[in-house]
């Protein structure tokens, strides 16, 4: 098997809210159409049953090295450093996939780029990683989970790259397996939780949107460096270039359920589900 899925995902700590606490969190209507988008594509995850999600998050960050946290067993709780009136005590206990990690490490290795396998209890994830894991996409917690960082020191080729070998990895070891982008799109952020991005911007964020819905990956991967000087996506884009990349390196076409688009001061979230036909 290869790539079966991949997942747009959003991590806006303000969405980190299945049930009781919505009302209270989400004060604003123009939230609810990402909030619901997030259940379905929880539902979307359940269906297709991937033996494992490698999370792309673009608050996991190194600033030298990409790092592949192939710990067996994520284990512990979160408080989001920079919302801890949203997200506070998330309690996470997911397996992990050991094996498919250093296989990731191994082929990023071989190709000369910069990275680091973790394997410690204690590496802490961060709040792009649990909150859409534990709060929509797994609320189970039993896939296994491979988080992946960002990597301030490489650009949109070697996120794009990383996509590559991402994919190559699962084909080689036979996982039915899914990748998930935790990021916005258009992200000049404000303060002010209800507004959104200006016109153009979303525009633009939609047109990504009908490239990926419609299959042409190639043409979004052509345009991403446009994209991204204009919009000023959330890691400047590398999640979506490892988007990109695992899907184009996995040959494979994908139907697209484009869930929701949402704001978040001032950014574009889009909750995209894309599932190999
Ligand atoms: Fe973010």
């Amino acid at each position: 098997m290869s790539l079966v899925g991949a997942y747009l995902t959003v991590h806006t700590p303000r969405y980190c809210t299945y049930d009781a606490a919505f009302a209270g969190k989400l004060a604003h209507p123009d939230f609810r159409a990402v909030r619901d988008g997030m259940i379905e594509q929880g539902r979307h995850v359940a269906a297709m049953r991937p033996d494992v999600l490698v999370l792309n998050s673009c608050h996991l960050i190194a600033t030298f090295p990409t790092v592949v946290d192939g710990t067996p067993r994520h284990r512990g709780v979160l408080t989001a450093q920079e919302a801890p009136e949203l997200i506070h005590g998330v309690a996470y206990d997911f397996p992990g996939d050991y094996e498919l990690a250093a296989a990731i490490i191994d082929r990023g290795r071989a190709a000369g780029l910069p990275c680091v396998l973790a394997n410690d209890v204690h590496y802490p994830l961060d709040y792009g990683t649990v909150m859409p894991l534990v709060c929509y996409l797994d609320r189970t917690q039993t896939v296994p989970v491979v988080p992946v960082s960002v990597c301030l020191a490489a650009g949109l080729q070697e996120s794009f790259a990383w996509g590559r070998h991402i994919a190559e990895a699962v084909a080689a070891l036979g996982r039915r397996a899914a990748f998930v982008a935790s990021g916005s799109v258009s992200h000049k952020l404000v303060r002010g939780p209800e507004k959104w991005p200006s016109a153009a911007d979303q525009e633009l964020d939609h047109r990504l949107a009908r490239l990926l819905a419609d299959g042409r990956y190639d043409e979004a991967w052509t345009w991403l460096p446009e994209y991204a000087a204009a919009t000023e996506p959330e890691m400047s884009g590398r999640h979506l270039a490892m988007l990109l990349g695992a899907m184009i390196a996995s040959g494979r076409p994908y139907a697209a359920t484009v869930h929701a688009y949402g704001p978040s001061s001032g950014s574009g979230n889009y909750v995209v589900s894309l599932s190999a036909a």
